[in-house]
C-alpha cells in the first residue's frame, strides 16, 4: 500500500497458531498492529505490536475494544478476521448452544468489526479486510458441521461486500486455508456422546494427522502479505498443502458431488 505512514492493521486471533505468525511478520515488514485475545496475557511482546482484548462472544467487547484500538491507531487500513476455534460432534446431538457459539466467532464477531470498519475506511479513501475463512466452507468436515457452515457463511459474506464495494476504495478477500499445523486442533471442543463412536473417532484421528503434517502457519502470513498489498487482490485464494489447497478445489469445480462425497467419505475413513 502506497501510504507515507506505516500501514495500520487489526488482527484478531493474534495469541496463537496463524494469527501469531501473520503478527510476527507483519510487524517485522514495518506495519503497526492491533492485535487482539481474550487474555492479553497470551499476546507476543513484539516491536510495533499493540496488545488488544477482545472477546468475540460479546458484541459489547468487540465494540469497546475496537472504539479504543481505532482511537489509539487513528485508524486501520487492514482488518483481518482470524480468530477461530472448532467443536467437533454430532450435528444432531451437538447442543443448539454450542452450534450458535460457533457462529458469533465465526461469523457475527467478524461482521460486527467489518460493521465498524468499512465506513472508516471508506472516509479515509483505501482499507483492506481479509477474512480467514477456512476450505471446510467449500468441503464440510463430518462432525464440524456448525464450524463447517459458519466458515462457508463468511465466504458468502465476503462474496456480497465484494460485489457492494466495488466502486468503493475497500478491497475485501477471502482466504481460505486447508490443514495448517496449528495449536487448532488441540483448542478444537470435542462434544463425543457414545452414539457414532468409530466414526468420530476415524475422523478426529485423520484431523489430527494431517494437521500434525501439515505446512507451518507462516504460508498463510506470507500469502496475507501479498493479498494486503495487491491493488487488485482475487476473490479467493486458498493456501496449504498442494493436494488440499489446489487439486482439491479443481476437483470440486469439475467432479459430481457423489464422487466428492465418496473421495471425502474414503479420506475420513468413514
Ligand atoms: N489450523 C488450520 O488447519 C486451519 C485451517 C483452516 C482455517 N483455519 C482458521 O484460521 C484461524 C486461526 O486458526 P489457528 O489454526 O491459528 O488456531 P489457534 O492456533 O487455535 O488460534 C486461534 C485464535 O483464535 C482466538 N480466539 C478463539 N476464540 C476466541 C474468542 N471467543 N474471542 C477472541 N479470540 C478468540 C484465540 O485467542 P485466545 O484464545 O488467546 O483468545 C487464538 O488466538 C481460525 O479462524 C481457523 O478457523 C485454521
Amino acid at each position: 500500500m502506497e501510504n507515507e505512514r506505516p500501514t495500520t492493521v487489526l488482527l484478531t486471533g493474534a495469541s496463537s497458531g496463524i494469527g501469531l505468525e501473520i503478527a510476527r511478520l507483519l510487524t517485522a515488514r514495518g506495519c503497526e498492529v492491533w492485535g487482539a485475545s481474550r487474555d492479553t496475557a497470551r499476546l507476543p511482546q513484539l516491536p510495533h505490536f499493540h496488545p488488544v482484548c477482545m472477546d468475540l462472544a460479546a458484541d459489547a467487547s468487540i465494540r469497546e475494544s475496537f472504539a479504543q484500538a481505532q482511537r489509539d491507531a487513528g485508524g486501520f487500513d487492514v482488518l483481518i478476521n482470524n480468530a477461530g476455534s472448532a467443536v467437533f460432534g454430532p450435528t444432531a446431538t451437538v447442543p443448539a448452544e454450542l452450534a450458535r457459539e460457533q457462529f458469533q466467532l465465526l461469523l457475527h464477531g467478524p461482521l460486527e468489526l467489518i460493521r465498524l470498519a468499512v465506513p472508516a475506511m471508506r472516509q479515509r479513501g483505501h482499507g483492506v479486510i481479509i477474512n480467514i475463512t477456512s476450505l471446510a466452507g467449500s468441503f464440510a468436515v463430518p462432525y464440524m458441521a456448525a464450524y463447517s457452515a459458519a466458515k462457508a457463511a463468511l465466504s458468502a459474506y465476503s462474496r456480497c461486500l465484494r460485489l457492494e464495494l466495488a466502486e468503493s476504495p475497500v478491497r475485501v478477500v477471502d482466504v481460505q486455508p486447508a490443514d495448517i499445523n496449528t495449536p487448532f486442533h488441540a483448542a478444537t471442543r470435542r462434544f463425543a456422546p457414545d452414539e457414532d463412536r468409530a466414526r468420530q473417532e476415524a475422523v478426529w484421528e485423520v484431523q489430527r494427522r494431517e494437521m500434525a503434517a501439515a505446512p507451518p502457519p507462516s504460508c498463510v502470513a506470507e500469502t496475507v502479505w501479498r493479498v494486503m498489498n495487491s491493488p487488485n487482490p482475487p476473490p479467493v485464494v486458498t493456501v496449504g498443502s498442494f493436494y488440499q489447497a489446489k487439486i482439491g478445489p479443481f476437483m470440486a469445480r469439475v467432479l459430481p458431488m457423489r464422487w466428492l462425497e465418496r473421495l471425502m467419505r474414503r479420506f475420513f475413513g468413514i
